[in-house]
């Protein structure tokens, strides 16, 4: 995939630090089956919800630029609770023009569905950090309470643990020793008085630890994920932009995969996850930019872009 200044061909950007968003694009496929796709794992730099906002916004801005430099992407999908989080507001201050979407815990769908009135959240410890986060669960709380549990180190066993699904993989036993801890810490989970009936997957890696979180939850327990909200969002935002792309198979790649990190370790999340072959995965190098060069290569890239947006206006 090249640059293009049709934006209605050119492909969608979606990023995570590492495979979690991939259950995001699962989503964004099935409700965009003519889009391309050029998805991003920064899993070199991984996880992100340990190690604070100023960095995790760095790897965002990089990334953005990488993508939009690289693949003239016509919308950006940030596919990470925690970048959301950090760093969402100030990619949409850079870029204006660029229809965004981001994703953050479900906690309005969860309002709708418990019955007991107790909903559970898992997230990154910068997910529940967040200043957007808090504002979110404290424009909900009331009749329905969250208890929240930051999650350290799960996304990280959930990346380890993709290449090998056996129960006897070292990383595969940490992701259930690790679900187990923290559900032990939320508990009791259930139908009955006080008991959580819902829990909300925070962040978009955990969907892949599924079975492992439900056999410490028990199978009454609903488990609300992102992904198809935000590939209904997607389309919205396309629609509104008329960006969409013409109804007809995409010519070349429609879907390419890349990371910072090892290739191999995509290249089983793509099999196992969306069952694409190893040729549409790549690795690549994208250096966080140098905080001088910051201003200068957005503002570059920003009226580039909305050039681009005006040219097809
Ligand atoms: N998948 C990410 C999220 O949704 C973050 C995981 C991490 O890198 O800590 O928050």
């Amino acid at each position: 995939m090249s640059p293009t200044l049709s934006p209605s061909t050119a492909p969608i950007g979606v990023f995570d630090s590492g495979i979690g968003g991939l259950s995001v694009l699962r989503a964004l496929r099935a409700a965009l089956p003519h889009e391309r796709f050029v998805y991003l794992a920064d899993s070199a730099h991984a996880p992100y919800g340990e190690q604070g906002d100023a960095y995790v916004a760095a790897r965002t801005e990089a990334i953005a630029h990488h993508l939009l430099q690289t693949y003239g992407i016509k919308a950006l999908v940030v596919a990470c609770n925690t970048a959301t989080a950090a760093a969402i507001a100030e990619v949409r201050a850079r870029y204006p023009a660029l229809p965004l979407v981001g994703v953050e815990p479900a906690l309005k769908p969860a309002l709708s569905l418990t019955q007991t009135g107790r909903v559970g959240v898992i997230a990154t410890r910068g997910t529940l950090a967040s200043g957007k986060f808090g504002r979110l669960r404290a424009s909900l709380e009331g009749p329905v309470q969250f208890a929240v549990q930051p999650c350290d180190g799960l996304a990280l066993a959930i990346e380890r643990s993709t290449a090998d699904a056996r129960d006897t993989d070292p990383a595969t036993a940490e992701v259930r020793a690790l679900c187990e801890r923290y559900t032990a810490a939320l508990a009791p989970f259930g139908t009955g008085h006080g008991e959580i009936d819902t829990l909300v997957l925070g962040c978009t890696h955990y969907i892949f630890a599924e079975q492992a979180l439900r056999a410490c939850t028990g199978p009454a327990v609903r488990f609300v994920e992102t992904g198809e909200p935000v590939a209904r969002q997607t389309r919205r935002l396309l629609e509104a932009a008329g960006a969409l792309a013409p109804v007809s198979t995409p010519d070349g790649e429609a879907v390419r995969l890349l990371t910072t990190g090892e290739l191999p370790l995509l290249q089983a999340a793509a099999q196992r996850w969306l069952g694409l072959p190893a040729r549409c995965c790549a690795q690549v190098l994208v250096p966080t930019l140098a905080s001088g060069a910051h201003s200068q290569a957005f503002s570059a890239l920003t009226a580039t872009h909305q050039a681009q947006a005006a040219i097809n206006l």
